[in-house]
């Protein structure tokens, strides 16, 4: 997709995670009855946040949380916009988050992958490592990728 360009943003850049905070609940939260209000976020100030747009326009977010193992980060919160689905924007997105993985010094990523998403993943060359479990009632299995 063309026009579209990612950056990374910090959860005190307010304006612009109030936008990722409204995208999570409308692609993460709303369509299976959960809501972000219920939730505790204050893991949410560890993380960087990348984003994708258009003209100011937020399409997409993920975000890259420390784990208790330096070397390895994990990406979280995935979402793009509904409308701009299967545009190419998600690939854009992780290959944005795993160079940012990269500057910090990460060997590994690791992600929590609903399984209607497992094959995003793979094609991106991340593997299962896990069973599945159940995450906000959800299936789910473990991914990683050596970077
Ligand atoms: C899953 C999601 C992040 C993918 O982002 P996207 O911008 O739609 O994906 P892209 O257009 O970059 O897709 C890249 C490739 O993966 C494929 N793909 C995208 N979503 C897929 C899915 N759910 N299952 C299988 N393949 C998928 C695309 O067809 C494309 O394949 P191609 O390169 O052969 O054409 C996005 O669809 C989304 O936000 N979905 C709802 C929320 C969600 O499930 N988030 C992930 C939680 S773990």
């Amino acid at each position: 997709m063309t026009g579209v360009t990612t950056r990374t943003i910090s959860v005190k850049d307010t304006d612009a995670y109030r936008k990722v905070y409204d995208l999570r609940e409308e692609v993460l939260r709303q369509p299976i009855g959960l809501s972000l209000k219920d939730e505790d976020l204050s893991g949410d100030d560890l993380d960087t946040v990348v984003i994708a747009e258009s003209g100011g326009e937020l399409l997409g977010c993920v975000m890259i949380h420390p784990t208790h193992e330096p070397s390895v980060l994990k990406l979280r919160q995935m979402a793009v916009s509904p409308a701009h689905q299967k545009k190419g924007i998600g690939q854009l997105m992780i290959a944005a988050a795993e160079e940012e993985c990269k500057r910090a010094g990460a060997g590994r990523i690791i992600l929590h992958a609903r399984l209607t998403a497992e094959d995003f993943y793979k094609k991106l060359g991340y593997a299962t490592v896990s069973d599945t479990f159940t995450e906000v009632g959800l299936p789910h299995v473990v991914m990683e990728k050596p970077l």
